[in-house]
C-alpha cells in the first residue's frame, strides 16, 4: 500500500496540477492532496478553505484522493499521513534547483520518504497559478487554464478585489 502526498499552494488549482493528480492515482494506492496554509515567499489570493473546496469539486470523482490542508514542515505533515512519498510536478528546468534543495532537505530531515517528481505533460508545461491570477487580475479569460469552479472563484475574487470588471 503507497500512500502519497501531494504537496503545494494550489492557489488556485490549474489544469497543470489536476493533471499531476489524476497521474499520481495511477501509480499510488492513496493520494493526499496537500493544502499548505501560508508560504513563505507568497502570500495567497485564497483562503487555505477555499483551495481546499476548489481541489475537492475537482476531485470528487476520483477515487483515493483526499485532501488536507496542513501548517509547518511538508516533512511533518508527510509523517503524520504516514506516506511513504511525496510527489512534485516538474515544470522546466527553473522548477529543477529548488524541488532539487527542498527534496534534498527533506530527505535530510527524514530520510525514510522519498520524494518523486512527475514531469508536467507539455500541454501544461507553461501553466502556474501565478500566471493565471495575473491574467485573471486583468480581466483575461482564463478558462484554458483552470478549471470552471477556479475561474468562477477568481471572477469573484477580483471582483471583490475591485481588479476587473
Ligand atoms: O505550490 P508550491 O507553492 O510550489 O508549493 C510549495 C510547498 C507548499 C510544497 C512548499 O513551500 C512546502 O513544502 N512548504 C511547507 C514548509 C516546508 O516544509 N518547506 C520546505 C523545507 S525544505
Amino acid at each position: 500500500m503507497i500512500t502519497a502526498i501531494y504537496p503545494g499552494s494550489f492557489d488556485p488549482i490549474t489544469f497543470g496540477h489536476l493533471d499531476i493528480i489524476k497521474r499520481s492515482v495511477r501509480v499510488v494506492d492513496e493520494l493526499i492532496v496537500g493544502v499548505v496554509f501560508s508560504h513563505n515567499a507568497k502570500n495567497a489570493l485564497f483562503s487555505v478553505d477555499e483551495r481546499v473546496r476548489m481541489i475537492e469539486e475537482v476531485t470528487k470523482d476520483l477515487e483515493h484522493v483526499k485532501v488536507v490542508p496542513f501548517r509547518g514542515l511538508l516533512i511533518d505533515f508527510a509523517k503524520d499521513m504516514k506516506a511513504d512519498v511525496i510527489i512534485r510536478g516538474l515544470r522546466a528546468i527553473t522548477d529543477f534547483e529548488y524541488e532539487l534543495q527542498m527534496s534534498q532537505t527533506n530527505h535530510r530531515l527524514h530520510a525514510e520518504i522519498e520524494t518523486m517528481f512527475l514531469t508536467t505533460s507539455v500541454e501544461y508545461s507553461y501553466l502556474s497559478s501565478s500566471v493565471v491570477k495575473e491574467v485573471a487580475k486583468f480581466g483575461g479569460d482564463v478558462s484554458q487554464f483552470v478549471p470552471e469552479i477556479s475561474a468562477m472563484e477568481l471572477r469573484k475574487k477580483m471582483k471583490q478585489k475591485g481588479e476587473c470588471k
